[in-house]
Formats: structure tokens, C-alpha cells, sequence
């Protein structure tokens, strides 16, 4: 049985899928607690409905980066979390938090990395240039999280067509959608150990 920490910074649509199809398809793991940078971050309200722990921390909180990384590393010893799920999280994880979960971090982003990954590519700047570049295609890419962003070791994408008349904001949400399915995807064969 996974024990699933999220971090998440935004409305957190990725993790109430991932939570919704634990439940639908009895995958062998489970929530035990959502951290967020954002204390109004709608994921943390969505935990809270859920009746998960919702826990609002963030470097401003602490007066060094060390402070607040021991206490998310106090955290997610004190879950017994076995891997973490970044969801739309924008803040970096520390080198020490990815030491010590070295392969079981994992991270949803909306692109088809490597392309139009790294600093800067996030939410919709990631769709402006997908179509800037004109490319054909774009998708979602569950991956890894190593020390450098957007660059660990791909584990699940899914790919689209581009529409000639696609926008950011019509691109975005039909990544969202291959998003919503292949972050669930990637866990469940994590939790079955094919991954
Ligand atoms: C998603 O587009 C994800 O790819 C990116 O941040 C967004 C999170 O959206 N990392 P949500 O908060 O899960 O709705």
C-alpha cells in the first residue's frame, strides 16, 4: 500500500483525479496527507473535504530553508509517506527531501518533455509556446523528480494533435484531460511495482 503525500499549489484538479480513480479502481494506495506553499490553494480545501490532512507549509513560515525543509521532511516521516506526487506544485524541492526520497518523487507536467520543460515552462506559458513553435503535437508527461527541473527519467506520456485554430487556453485543457489520466495511470503501476 502506497502512503501518498501530494504538494500542490493551485486548484488541484490533478489531485482530486488522482484521489477519485484510488477510489474507482481499488488501486493500492491512499492519500495520507496534502501539502500546499498556497493556504488558499484550492487542493487544500478539496483535502479537507476529502478528510485528508491538508497542511499549509511554506518557506515564508521559516526563517531558513533548512527549518522548512526538515519540517516537510518531519512531515512526511511523520505520514510514513512512501511516495511523493507533486500536482502542480511551483515551488523547487529540495535537494535534501529528493535525497532522502531518491526515485519516489513524482512530478505531472503539461507538455511532452524534454521539450518545453524546465524554468519558466509552466501553466499556460508551457501552451503558448507549444504553439509559438507550431508544433503539431503536444501532451502530458508524468516523470521523476531529480535535482534538476522538469529532468528526471520519463514514466507515462500521452500525445495530441494541435488544431491549426488551437489557443493556450483550448490546448490547455485538453492537456489537462490526458493529465488527469495519466498521473492516476503512473501510480497504479507504481503501486502494482511494474514501475
Ligand atoms: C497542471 O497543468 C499540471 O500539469 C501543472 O500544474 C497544473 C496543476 O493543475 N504541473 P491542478 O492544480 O492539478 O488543477
Amino acid at each position: 500500500m502506497l502512503n501518498i503525500a501530494v504538494f500542490a499549489s493551485g486548484r488541484g484538479s490533478n489531485f482530486e483525479s488522482l484521489y477519485r480513480t484510488i477510489l474507482k479502481e481499488n488501486i493500492s494506495a491512499r492519500i495520507v496527507v496534502v501539502i500546499s506553499n498556497n493556504s488558499q490553494s484550492g487542493a487544500l480545501s478539496l483535502a479537507r473535504s476529502f478528510s485528508i490532512p491538508a497542511l499549509h507549509i511554506s518557506r515564508r513560515q521559516f526563517e531558513s530553508d533548512e527549518a522548512f525543509n526538515g519540517k516537510i521532511l518531519e512531515t512526511l516521516r511523520a505520514y510514513n509517506v512512501t511516495l511523493i506526487v507533486l500536482a502542480g506544485y511551483m515551488k523547487k524541492v529540495s535537494a535534501a527531501i529528493i535525497r532522502e526520497f531518491r526515485n519516489r518523487i513524482i512530478n505531472i507536467h503539461p507538455a511532452l518533455l524534454p521539450k518545453f520543460g524546465g524554468e519558466g515552462m509552466y501553466g499556460i506559458h508551457v501552451h503558448k509556446a507549444v504553439i509559438q513553435a507550431k508544433e503539431k503535437f503536444s501532451g502530458a508527461t508524468v516523470h521523476v523528480v531529480d535535482e534538476v527541473y522538469d529532468h528526471g527519467k520519463v514514466l507515462l506520456q500521452d500525445i495530441l494533435a494541435v488544431d491549426d485554430d488551437e489557443t493556450p487556453e483550448s490546448l490547455a485543457a485538453k492537456v489537462l484531460n490526458i493529465e488527469h489520466r495519466i498521473l492516476p495511470e503512473a501510480v497504479k503501476l507504481i503501486a502494482d511495482g511494474k514501475l
